[in-house]
């Protein structure tokens, strides 16, 4: 594991940036597992920089993100998908009908997920998959449990998350309360995971993931299996 410590919000977007964009300059066609939240906004700011500068290509690109909230389509302004819209895909050039996020509008959730990850597998997987962490060590929304689900599946979102994530809503009862979620599979198979963090906050959070034992209680634990992962953590 390449653990980096910065003391800025901005240097981990820029190097985060960096790690992305090398990979769609040595793959032109790359599928680029991505996130939603805060703590990539600056990443993806720092892409369509680069994007305009002229330095990057998303013509052939794919993108699938990482989960959804039940419910919500992508019309609604508190939706992944309307996120990504906004914050990343309509300032590129990457062909909107190869950015993918799983759908939780759909009447048979579990058969979303099947073609999710199917649809994953046939696309030879991701060549980096992008994560944020939550404050109980969620992955995508993979929340603490007694086992690590391997497949794309709907969860309820705990307390914890339901509060943190209500920030971004008029009041927390607004918040679904459920998501679609990738599984640690498409995580797991990812060709390269790139993991930003930052905020005292997390600060615990993330020693436990990297630094202590790996168990489906802190999901993000999972990661130090695999063989290319890169932690960016900053305290600020
Ligand atoms: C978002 C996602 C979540 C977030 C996590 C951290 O697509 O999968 O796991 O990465 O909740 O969120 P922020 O970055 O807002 O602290």
């Amino acid at each position: 594991m390449n653990f980096i410590k910065v003391d800025s919000y901005e240097k981990m977007s820029n190097l985060a940036a960096d790690i992305i964009a090398d990979v769609v300059k040595n793959k032109s066609n790359a599928v680029l597992g991505l996130a939603t939240g805060s703590s990539p906004l600056g990443t993806y700011a720092r892409l369509i920089e680069k994007y305009n500068r002229g330095e990057l290509d998303f013509k052939e690109v794919t993108s699938v993100n990482l989960d959804e909230y039940v419910g919500l389509d992508g019309s609604n302004d508190q939706s992944y998908r309307y996120f990504m819209n906004k914050n990343l895909f309509q300032y590129i050039n990457i062909n909107i009908e190869k950015t993918f996020v799983p759908n939780g509008c759909v009447e048979d959730l579990d058969a979303e997920g099947e073609s999710y990850d199917k649809m994953i597998e046939d696309l030879g997987g991701t060549d980096i998959q992008l994560l944020g962490i939550g404050l109980d060590g969620h992955i995508g929304f993979n929340e603490p449990d007694e086992f690590f689900t391997k497949e794309t599946h709907v969860v309820k979102l705990d307390e914890s998350t339901i509060e943190a994530n209500s920030r971004f809503f008029q009041s927390k009862d607004e918040v679904p309360k459920q998501a679609i979620t990738m599984g640690m599979y498409s995580i797991m198979q990812a060709k390269k995971v790139l993991l930003i963090a930052n905020g005292k906050n997390k600060k615990e959070i993330v020693e436990k993931a990297f630094f202590g034992p790996i168990t489906p209680m802190v999901p993000a634990s999972i990661l130090q299996l695999h063989k290319d992962v890169t932690v960016i953590y900053s305290e600020n």
